[in-house]
């Protein structure tokens, strides 16, 4: 299957930033884990409804397959009552971090039925998924087999490398979707570069192909065995595949098939977040399917690393999560653990985490270098100036270093290095800080001309920052004055003045 898409080219995404975090298995209660893929697609997407592109943020519940079935029949339940409580549970845990999705999808909801159902059938009236005998290591907890030189032996026995449980031994009749047939699409797509993003992830999945080549995949399982599912069109003794099912929310998300207008706008510029452990499924296996429906490969493929925690990939099979309760809790409300994830936020390398560790970012950075300044800028304008502060000039000095700030965070947000982003504000707002100390406007009569150099630095500072830490910036622009618009269209030292209600104290600090 090779030659381009009849759809090419009327999908333009041009300033329509579509984003997707993966749909989440709802057998627990999300944690770090899964709250760092979340949190850094809301940081995107909030930054670009700042820029003014058009925005449409999707996240959601993966749930069909032998996992929720299983999880559901010991808790002894049916599992559409299983799953229709903890989707809601999800939705609690997403407004604990002001995760600003435009739709939260279920794999369950009617119109992603319809959509998978419309899939398969083309696939298979294109002679793309044909039936065969099935034989394979099958770990529940990733929903996928495994083999050779992919499981760890442990004693003898296939191992899942990632929950660290023996795996099921499964043989069946079942449906296969010829995936081999896509192998030159996708040794082209992958090695031309552009959508894997960073670029090693597409040459990690290059030398999967290499030393593997491309196997059929299973497309479904036996409806004896997994009966939570959506049945085959044509085959009601099976029930698709969960990956297969799971994949398609992000067309569905968009209107595929319900509103082909929305469609072509949204797909165009599609961005889809995952962390690397289902880079396989979202290239070799996602790209295919969307080539065999004509459909484009996604705009961008944003992969990043796992959190670790005692050297381990953070995970309840691990035993090692960190509850996102205790997040918002020890960080003092939603802003505070945003900022820690999006602070440590890595495309590349796995990070550990430790208290030490974001309790430093969060305490010498959010409190004592932005809580901080801001808290002084304001005491000092209210006590000296009566909260009215004209403007008088910029300090050449600040002004440079904001425009070259601006030009950093964009630099990095270009980048999705949402750390980078933070450390260039963090290093304008330390020169700041430095600034007061230096020029020590307190011992100063009005008119004070630092101040009005100081609240541009902190104006700016706080939009930079709102995607990350949005109540923070509400209540700052409030307290002295400001709105938040678009940092790249918005002329540094254009307000004629502030008139200052409050010097707000944005965050406490962590003892
Ligand atoms: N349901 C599938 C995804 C289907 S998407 C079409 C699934 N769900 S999951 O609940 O297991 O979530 C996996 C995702 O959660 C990872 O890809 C990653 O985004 C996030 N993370 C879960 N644990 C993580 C870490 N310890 N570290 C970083 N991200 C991790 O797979």
């Amino acid at each position: 299957m090779d030659g381009g898409s009849v759809y090419l080219g009327v999908f333009s995404g041009m300033g329509v930033f579509y984003i997707t975090t993966p749909i989440y298995y709802p057998n627990a209660p999300p944690h770090l884990g899964h709250a760092y893929t979340t949190v850094f697609a809301d940081v995107l997407a909030r930054y670009h409804r700042l820029i003014g592109d058009e925005v449409f943020f999707l996240t959601g519940t993966d749930e069909h397959g032998l996992k929720l079935q299983r999880v559901a029949e010991r808790e002894g339940v049916s599992p559409k009552e299983f799953v229709d409580r903890m989707a809601g549970v999800y939705r609690e845990y997403w407004a604990m971090l002001d995760i600003s999705y435009d739709r939260f999808i279920r794999t369950t909801d009617p119109d992603h039925e319809r959509v998978v159902v419309e899939a398969v059938r083309r696939l298979y009236e294109k002679g793309l998924i044909y039936k065969a005998k099935y034989s394979g290591w099958y770990c529940v907890d990733c929903e996928k087999f495994y083999s050779e030189g992919e499981y760890e032996v442990v004693g003898g026995k296939p191992y899942c490398p990632i929950h660290r449980k023996p795996l099921e031994f499964l043989e069946e009749e079942t449906y296969y979707f010829r995936l081999s047939v896509f192998e030159d699409f996708l040794r082209r797509i992958l090695s031309e570069g552009g959508i894997v993003y960073p670029d090693q992830y597409a040459r990690e999945v290059l030398g999967k192909i290499d030393k593997e080549g491309l196997r059929d995949v299973s497309i479904a399982r036996p409806r004896e065995r997994v009966w939570w599912g959506i049945p085959l069109p044509w085959d009601r003794d099976y029930t698709v595949y969960v990956w297969f099912d799971a994949l398609l929310n992000y067309v569905t998300g968009a209107g595929y098939l319900s509103d082909e207008e929305r469609f072509k706008k949204y797909w165009g510029g599609v961005h889809h977040v995952i962390g690397k452990d289902i880079l396989w499924f979202h290239t070799a296996i996602w790209f295919s399917v969307l080539e065999a429906l004509e459909i484009p490969p996604p705009k961008k493929l944003i992969v990043h690393a796992f959190v670790i925690n005692r050297g381990l990939k953070m995970g309840k099979s691990a035993g090692n999560i960190v509850r996102i309760e205790d997040l918002v809790e020890r960080y003092h409300g939603s802003d505070g653990a945003r900022y820690i994830i999006a602070r440590i936020f890595n495309l590349y390398r796995d990070v550990e985490v430790s208290n030490e560790l974001l309790d430093s970012f969060y305490n010498s950075e959010l409190v004592d270098t932005y809580g901080n300044l801001v808290r002084r800028v304001g005491v000092l304008a209210k006590k000296k100036l009566n909260g009215i502060v004209e403007n008088r000039g910029l300090e050449s000095g600040l002004e440079k270093k904001i425009t070259e700030t601006i030009e950093a965070y964009r630099e990095a947000m270009d980048k999705y290095e949402t750390p980078q982003a933070i450390t260039a504000v963090m290093d304008l707002l330390r020169e700041a800080n430095a600034y007061v100390n230096k020029t020590r406007p307190w011992e100063k009569q009005e008119p004070i001309e630092e101040l009005y150099s100081l609240l541009e630095t902190i104006k700016y500072a706080t939009i930079m920052l709102s995607p990350i830490t949005p109540r923070a910036a509400g209540r700052t622009s409030q307290a002295l004055g400001f709105t938040i618009t678009n940092p790249y269209e918005t002329r540094l030292g254009g307000q004629e003045k502030y008139i200052i209600r409050e010097a707000p104290i944005l965050f406490k600090k962590i003892k």
